[in-house]
């Protein structure tokens, strides 16, 4: 196995972990309480995946453009259109994760309705990461490095 195909692995399995993990927050803050010691503590976490999630992605990117991207359009347009989608939708797990942990973070303790909107934004970026997986995984699937 090669160490792009490992880093991509390691990728896929965060991928599935920041799914997961992104539910926790919003399960935690759905009734807008104050925070605990351990919602914070899940908060920062499932910010930290979600962030490595995109930074290893970011990572393994030159290296698939140089040698993978071009053989997925030759064997799909679709997969390779896909991919280009993919690479979209994961910013948009990023800017929903950053958003919702700046507003329960920042959130006065009086304050319900940031919390509760942060807990909607981390449902939100759960489902999309989901959606992202979905792909990656599909894509791998269909052409992977040599
Ligand atoms: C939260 C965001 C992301 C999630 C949840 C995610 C998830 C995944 C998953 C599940 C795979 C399949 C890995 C495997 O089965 O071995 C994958 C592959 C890959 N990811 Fe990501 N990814 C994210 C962001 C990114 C970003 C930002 C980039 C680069 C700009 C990137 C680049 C890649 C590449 C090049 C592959 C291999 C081709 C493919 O299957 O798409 N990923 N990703």
């Amino acid at each position: 196995m090669s160490v792009m195909r490992l880093l991509e692995s390691v990728h896929g399995h965060m991928g599935v972990l920041a799914a997961v993990a992104l539910l926790h927050p919003a399960i935690l803050m759905r009734k807008g309480k104050s925070l605990s010691k351990r919602t914070v503590l899940s908060v920062w976490l499932t910010a930290m995946v979600v962030v490595s999630t995109f930074a290893t992605g970011l990572v393994i990117y030159p290296a698939y453009r140089q040698s993978v991207r071009a053989d997925l359009f030759r064997e799909s347009v679709t997969a390779g259109f896909l991919f280009e989608t993919k690479e979209h939708v994961a910013y948009a797990v990023v800017a929903l994760t950053v958003g919702a942990t700046v507003a329960a973070l920042s959130a006065p303790k009086d304050a319900r309705r940031p919390r509760q909107v942060a807990a909607l934004l981390f449902a939100l970026a759960a489902a999309v990461c989901l959606f992202t997986v979905g792909i990656g995984s599909y894509l791998v699937a269909v052409r992977d490095f040599p």
